[in-house]
């Protein structure tokens, strides 16, 4: 039997330029190398320059996607971007990112999950593109996250970085068993916990950009569980396992929560795809960036079935299974 699957065609990510190193961190907050190494994982993490925004990294990763997948910008009708750091707060930055890539048709908009918004997108897309809506979609996850951060404050500033990934979705027609594309995908919120993981300022309450506020000790208490309930439940709606998953590429927030989410769901080590040593913490940009390292390095290849996961602010969290 076939059934229409949003397949992935091609994916891309984009990192600005300035790479910023624990040590210079430690040139400008009372830190280490060694502490954030030994309760992060991370080494290092990319920075827009000046005037470089949200917009232009999406931009780029789309650009590199579309390149990717063979198609040009034209063959797109639908841009979902994951991002929560807007170049304004209206129009999306999606708009934006549509127009420069000269695409008149279709839709566009942004979605707001923080760390969990790619696959909160990538849900999104699939549902569009399943029901017939759109025909191709660029799913973008897009963060500028060095521009919402306390520089002051080390309990944050040392876990996050800039960046962008993109994937291609198309709406195929394919054998309902073993056929690619996503195969499904889980959302959860739960607004109780907003409080642990928020910016202090916005539109419609301070007027200003405002900061990144975290207990970082609360988050990550929930982590490990919530991410493996969702995976729980992709297992159980689609019948695969621990066993069937060729890789799993988790969102990139902390070395510690990526290794005990793998070694709960007894997921094998040399199936995790971990960046965060590289990127740091880039919110929605963290699984792209990642599917992109890992399919451009020969990991990910045609057919495999890959796991994504992610939690963050509101709580959100999310999982997809995704046969490449
Ligand atoms: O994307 C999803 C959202 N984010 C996350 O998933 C993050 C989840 N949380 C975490 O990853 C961890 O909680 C952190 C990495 C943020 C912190 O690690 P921790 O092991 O939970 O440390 P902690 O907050 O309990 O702090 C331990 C100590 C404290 O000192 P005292 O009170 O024990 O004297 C902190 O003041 O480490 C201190 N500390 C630092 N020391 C050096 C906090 N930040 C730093 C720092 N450098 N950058």
């Amino acid at each position: 039997m076939s059934v229409i699957r949003s397949v992935v065609r091609g994916v891309g990510s984009y990192l600005p330029a300035t790479l910023v190193t624990n040590a210079d961190l430690a040139s400008r907050v009372d830190t280490s190398d060694e502490w954030i190494v030994q309760r992060t994982g991370i080494r290092e993490r990319h920075i827009a320059a000046e005037g470089e925004m949200t917009s232009d990294l999406g931009r780029e990763a789309a650009l590199r996607a579309l390149a990717d997948a063979g198609l040009e910008p034209g063959d797109i009708d639908l841009i979902v971007l994951a991002t929560s750091t807007p170049d304004q707060t209206f129009p999306a930055t999606a708009a934006t990112i549509q127009a420069q890539l000269g695409i008149t048709q279709g839709a566009a908009f942004d979605l707001q999950a923080v760390c969990s918004g790619f696959v909160f997108a990538l849900s999104t897309a699939d549902a569009h593109l399943r029901t017939g809506m759109f025909k191709r979609a660029l799913v973008i996850g897009a963060e500028t996250f060095s521009r919402i951060l306390d520089w002051t404050d080390r309990g944050t500033c040392v876990l996050f970085g800039d960046g962008a990934g993109a994937v291609v979705l198309e709406a195929v027609a394919v054998d309902a068993a073993g056929g690619r594309g996503v195969l499904t995908s889980h959302l959860r919120t739960d607004g109780r916990h907003r409080s642990k993981l928020f910016v202090d300022g916005g539109p419609s309450s301070t007027q200003t950009v405002g900061h990144l506020r975290m207990e970082g000790r609360e988050v990550f208490r929930h982590a490990v569980g919530m991410i493996t309930d969702v995976i729980e439940d992709a297992f159980a709606a689609s019948g695969e396992s621990a066993e069937t998953i060729d890789w799993f590429v988790p969102h990139q927030a902390n070395r510690r929560i990526i290794d005990a989410s793998a070694q709960k769901l007894q997921i094998a080590p040399g199936k995790v795809v971990t960046t965060v040593d590289r990127h740091g913490n880039t919110s929605a940009a963290s699984i792209p960036l990642a599917l992109d390292v890992a399919r451009k390095d020969g990991r990910i290849k045609d057919d495999d079935l890959v796991l994504l996961e992610a939690m963050g602010g509101g709580f959100t969290w999310a999982s997809a299974l995704v046969r490449w």
